[in-house]
């Protein structure tokens, strides 16, 4: 069985999909941020401000990387998993990578409402340049875009489902 990878924007709900996903397919999923976090011991913002951006890209593709040599998981990825050549290239070949593409109203919304901190996010307009800088990107890594702006989680996950299974 093939991997199946979630990408997409911070806050596009690759996270919570993923862990729905795991259950309805019985796949365990590995959280890229999350075991980072564990691993270091240290939250995402802190890894920003200890090594800087540039340091945090380079450990989350040798994480993915070693990651994605497994088969049979699902990946929720950061969002910037994509500015990696050799990443782009895990995510068309190691699996079927799904992006969760959502506009940046509902984006901008989540991000608001939640208290978790964000190293890339300090305005809106932030979120506005990351989703236009890296929208070609995250649909030229996947295979399918799912546009998630009108669909329930349980909605999605049943898209993905599908999809999935049609592929593998
Ligand atoms: C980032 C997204 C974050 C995290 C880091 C950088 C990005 O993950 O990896 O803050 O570059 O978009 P989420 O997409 O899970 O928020």
């Amino acid at each position: 069985m093939k991997n199946i990878f979630l990408i997409g924007m911070m806050c596009s709900g690759k996270s919570t999909i993923g862990e729905l996903l795991s259950k309805k397919l019985s796949m365990s999923v590995i959280d890229i941020d999350y075991d980072l976090e564990q691993l270091m011991d240290m939250s995402i913002t802190t890894i920003f401000n200890e090594y800087g951006e540039k340091r945090f890209r380079l450990i989350e593709s040798t994480y993915f990387r070693e990651c994605s040599k497994n088969d049979d998981f699902i990946f929720s990825t950061g969002g910037g998993i994509v500015l990696d050549s050799n990443n782009q290239n895990i995510l068309q070949t190691r699996g079927i990578s799904f992006f969760l593409d959502c506009n940046t109203t509902i984006l901008i919304d989540r991000l608001n409402k939640q208290n978790q901190a964000r190293p890339l996010y300090k305005n809106d307009e932030d979120v506005i340049s990351l989703y236009n800088n890296r929208r070609n990107l995250y649909k030229r890594c996947s295979h399918h875009i799912i546009d998630t702006n009108a669909l329930t989680k349980q909605e999605i996950v049943i898209k993905i489902e599908k999809l999935y299974n049609e592929n593998n």
